[in-house]
């Protein structure tokens, strides 16, 4: 998948010596060739004599609006750089929440182009023209949506078929996917935080290991950390589960 990033600040989406997306999870995605992440510079786009890509607000106030000919020229220069349709996403605060279920959605999409603000905002008129989805990692201010897009190409990139490999399959993480018995027949469907994990030593100042893990029994073992699961959705996120 080719993800590309457009921003005024490229170097943060450096690949040597690796950063953020260059190690780990997100570093072997890019390493197997799964992921393709290509930061584009914004401000190489800009027609105007010194570059620039902001300016003040029209009505006053403080910080600077990013202008709408840079970024229109760069989206569409970028998406011609490739055949594939690329879904548009701009990071803002504004923005959908992100959840595990959107972050499943984009990881099936052939291509991303991933917009990240700076400034005070985006010109109003460019965003409405670009018609992006617009997605915010939670309710709290960012510098710019470079981090964000980290954030949204690292949940990304683990999604994708070879990437985690033997280490297990990313439907047993937090917010995965679980049948739950509802009644002796049925079972439905939840999304649920994931259990405690332990490891040696069986010890730990005086700390056991819950003595099911120990027992050899998958099935006693799969029925616990399913409890688990529940109890720790129920105590810890009980919006996640319906009422009652
Ligand atoms: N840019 C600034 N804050 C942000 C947030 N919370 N999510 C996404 N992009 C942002």
């Amino acid at each position: 998948m080719r993800i590309d990033v457009l921003t005024t600040f490229p170097e943060m989406f450096a690949t040597s010596p690796p950063a953020a997306l260059g190690v780990s999870i997100p570093g072997r995605a890019a390493a197997l060739g799964v992921v393709n992440v290509v930061a584009t510079d914004i401000r190489a786009y800009a027609e105007n004599k010194h570059q620039k890509t902001d300016d003040r607000p029209f009505g006053g106030g403080p910080g600077m609006v990013m202008m709408c000919q840079p970024l229109w020229d760069a989206v569409h220069a970028v998406e011609a750089m490739d055949p594939a349709p690329a879904t548009r996403v701009l990071l803002s605060p504004q923005g959908e929440r992100l959840t595990q279920s959107h972050v499943e959605e984009l990881a099936r999409q052939p291509r991303l182009l991933l917009i990240a603000g700076h400034y005070e905002g985006i010109d109003e008129r460019v965003i409405e023209s670009l018609a992006p989805r617009e997605v915010s990692i939670g309710d709290y201010v960012l510098s710019g949506g470079e981090l964000a897009a980290m954030v949204l190409i690292d949940a990304v990139a683990r999604l994708l078929p070879g990437v985690l490999g033997d280490e297990g399959s990313s439907g047993q993480d937090s917010f995965g996917e679980y049948a739950v018995p509802v009644s002796k027949k049925a079972t439905e469907t939840r999304r649920l935080l994931d259990c405690p994990h332990y490891t040696k030593p069986r010890e730990w100042m005086g700390r056991g290991v819950p003595e099911v893990l120990l027992s050899g029994d998958h099935g006693r073992i799969e029925a616990w950390r399913l409890e688990q699961r529940l109890a720790r959705t129920r105590a810890r996120r009980p919006d996640m589960l319906p009422p009652g």
